[in-house]
């Protein structure tokens, strides 16, 4: 019997991939190459925008003539799932189970009850134990770096975010679980961490995310930690300070701002205003030339004005981010935000959006170009050459770079290598072995 898992969203959905692929194989299912060959076909949704939900849709559509063809079992899990329940029996009749964010491990159960001919299996519930999944479990992808979850769930409430639906409050998973995670992967040969969770900031697993991150640090032959994501009200003096001084914590910083207005601020229910913002930036005083800056913007959120718009984009320039991710707004069911008045059409919407990105590109090309000249470490991610002849390297500031290599020289996959950048363009840098 053979399986395929179809992921969308963000690394905490890639992460739950690779423990539900554990799952999966611990049950003796195998890998399938692609859905022809896949007995069960698991969807891992995501439903932050309307855009993501679409295309799970587009895909239960294919698997539905699919199903026409031969048996096959589809089961949809992730955000999508957790927030439509059995509503997505009605929608699209073709899905056999539905397993939920927070009920992981219940996935050989619902497998088997359908394999047995069960309609409609269905577990939404919230098990205390799902971050506290085994580790061994956990199929990890082939990549150089390991994701590590250290805490599920988020206890914010911004007015458009379906997040605290599907992924429900936090819970914190115990520091010394994460270390010893961390101290088996470097075992197998990782030597680098991205730690996990909707909020990794507001960390409270019998210390601090800082602590955390100082105590990660000390696991011998871990070269770099990463994190994703912060809310900028946990960013505190002390994880700034962690952040400057541990050489080990990788110079990079994603904060998600989402506006530069305060009323838009406000009417998301950030809980900040632009200055709070700015001086939480500040705590990394020096560090803050060495560490690179990224964000998230929201565009078009409901009551937005031109001159709020405005405000974004003074932001942008005034922080000149490194690099940062944009979206429209999307309406999200249920969430607060569906009660204001969103009265700006769609056109001047994408108009911002692409007055914002254009800017984004010129500075993230600025900030790319700053780095020309400079001698780096960087992992090597790729396992040859890629198409343009380059290898593919990653630096600590989490910049592409495509890696010229004499020819006939191999480089050690996941090895940091001493690199000089050569070259500068909007999405990677161009670098040479030094
Ligand atoms: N926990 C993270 C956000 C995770 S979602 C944080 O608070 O920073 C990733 C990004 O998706 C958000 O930062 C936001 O910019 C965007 N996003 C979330 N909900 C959205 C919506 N309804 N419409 C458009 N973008 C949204
Ligand atoms: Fe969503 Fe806000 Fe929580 Fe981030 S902090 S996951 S944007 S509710
Ligand atoms: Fe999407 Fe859920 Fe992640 S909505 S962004 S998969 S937490």
């Amino acid at each position: 019997m053979k399986y395929l898992i179809e992921t969308w969203g963000c690394q905490m959905n890639d992460h739950d991939s690779e423990k539900l692929a554990g799952l999966m194989e611990k049950e003796g299912f195998q890998a399938a190459e692609g859905v022809e060959d896949a007995d069960v076909v698991l969807l891992n949704t995501c439903s932050i925008r309307e855009k993501a939900v679409n295309k799970v849709y587009t895909e239960l559509g294919r698997l539905r003539e699919e199903k026409k063809r031969r048996p096959l079992l589809v089961g949809v899990t992730g955000c999508l799932a957790q927030q439509e329940k059995a509503g997505l029996f009605r929608r699209a009749p073709q899905i056999d189970f539905v397993l939920g964010t927070m009920a992981l491990q219940q996935l050989p159960r619902l497998v088997e009850e359908a394999r047995a001919g069960k309609a409609r299996v269905m577990d939404t519930g919230d098990y205390p134990d799902n971050h506290l999944f085994p580790p061994e479990t956990t199929l990890r992808h082939s990549t150089a770096k390991a994701l590590v979850t250290i805490i599920e769930g988020c206890n914010h409430a911004c007015t458009y975010c379906i997040v605290p639906t599907t992924r429900g409050v936090e819970r914190h998973r115990p520091w010394k679980d994460v270390v010893a995670e961390v101290e088996d992967l470097v075992a197998m040969g990782f030597r680098e961490v991205e730690l996990l969770g909707q909020n990794v900031n507001s960390y409270l697993g019998g210390c601090t995310f800082a602590q955390l991150l100082d105590r990660v640090a000390e696991v011998e032959g871990l070269e770099w930690i990463r994190f994703t994501t912060s809310h900028p009200m946990n960013f505190t003096e002390e994880l700034a300070r962690t952040l400057a001084t541990n050489s080990k914590v990788a110079p990079f910083l994603h904060l998600p701002v989402q506006s530069g207005s305060d009323a838009v601020l406000r009417r998301m229910r950030r809980e900040y205003t632009v200055e709070q913002y700015l001086e939480r930036l500040a705590y990394l005083g020096g560090a803050r030339e060495r560490i690179h800056l990224s964000t998230d913007f929201i565009v078009g959120f409901p009551g937005e004005t031109e001159a709020d718009f405005e405000d974004t984009l003074a932001l942008l320039e005034r922080v000149r981010y490194d690099q940062s991710f944009s979206f429209v707004y999307s309406p999200r069911p249920g969430t607060p935000a569906l009660r204001l008045a969103d009265d700006l059409p769609q056109a001047e919407k994408s108009r911002r959006l692409t007055r914002l990105q254009a800017r984004q590109t010129e500075l993230t090309l600025e900030s790319n170009q700053r780095m020309v000249g400079r001698s780096l470490k960087a992992r090597v991610e790729s396992k040859g050459a890629l198409d343009g002849g380059h290898w593919l390297a990653r630096t600590g500031e989490w910049k592409n770079v495509h890696l010229a290599v004499p020819e006939g020289r191999r480089l050690p996959f996941g090895e940091l290598v001493d690199i000089r950048v050569t070259g500068a363009g909007p999405h990677f840098l161009r670098g040479e072995l030094a």
